[in-house]
């Protein structure tokens, strides 16, 4: 059976980040499972879909893309259907209307289906907010990332500026934003966010990406003995 190291959080707990250090220093495959809600929402907004009440018009999309993680040696590339949307996918748009798909059950189960798929005979560092509770409760390491809203709000808010990524939003409607998504990912019927059972939890509010790294890593080392 292959390793699994299974993330979880809330938005802005540092569970990308973590996740792409540490599949490069432990030779772990990064899964990144947002990038594929987030896949599933650009693709409906690209056909006009803007909100759930077209529910069978998105399932149907769900079913009919084809995501891909790629790995370039050096980061994970997500493909929509053979085009490279790494950067598209990270807009406000497809930040909201993610969250939203993601609370469609169906779109879930294909989700989770394909999740499995991708981790089959390789080890992997999956991240999420259901990998340890839905996708492989047996992960043999689950760790559940968090830390304040202010916090991640705060994180959130220097990494558009830097990266030139939704660098018009104030600090305040990030934080807005997070609180929404908080909300909205720990509130749904289906993969709802929360601490899986047997899961250590970092807070990492007052900690930097090199302590958690450092952190989770020394978990993941106890494990694999
Ligand atoms: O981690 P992220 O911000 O890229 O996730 C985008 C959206 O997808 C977010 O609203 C939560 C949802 N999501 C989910 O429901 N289940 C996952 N395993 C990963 C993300």
């Amino acid at each position: 059976m292959s390793f699994v190291v299974a993330i979880d959080g809330p938005s802005g707990t540092g569970k990308g980040t973590i996740a792409k250090l540490i599949a490069q220093e432990l030779d772990l495959v990064n899964i990144d499972t947002g990038a594929m809600y987030r896949c599933i929402a650009l693709a409906c907004l690209t056909e006009g879909i803007t909100n759930n009440e077209e529910r069978e018009r998105i399932i149907e999309i769900a079913r009919r893309v084809e995501i891909q993680i790629r790995h370039n040696g050096v980061e994970q590339e997500i493909f929509l259907d053979n085009r490279n949307v790494s950067k598209e996918i990270r807009s406000q748009e497809v930040t909201m209307m993610a969250s939203q798909v993601s609370a469609i059950p169906e779109v879930r189960e294909i989700m989770v289906n394909l999740q499995r798929k991708m981790a089959e005979g390789e080890d992997v560092i999956m991240e999420g907010r259901d990998i340890a509770t839905e996708v492989f409760p047996n992960a043999q390491v689950k760790i559940y990332l968090d830390a304040t809203s202010e916090e991640r709000a705060n994180r959130r808010y220097k990494e558009n500026q830097e990266k030139g990524i939704n660098s018009d939003m104030t600090y305040e409607q990030v934080l807005k934003t997070i609180e929404k998504r908080d909300y909205d990912d720990s509130h749904r019927t289906v993969g709802a966010l929360k601490i899986a059972e047997g899961a250590i939890v970092v807070d990492t509010t007052k900690m930097t990406i090199e302590e958690v790294k450092e952190k989770v890593k020394e978990i993941i080392l106890e494990r694999r003995k």
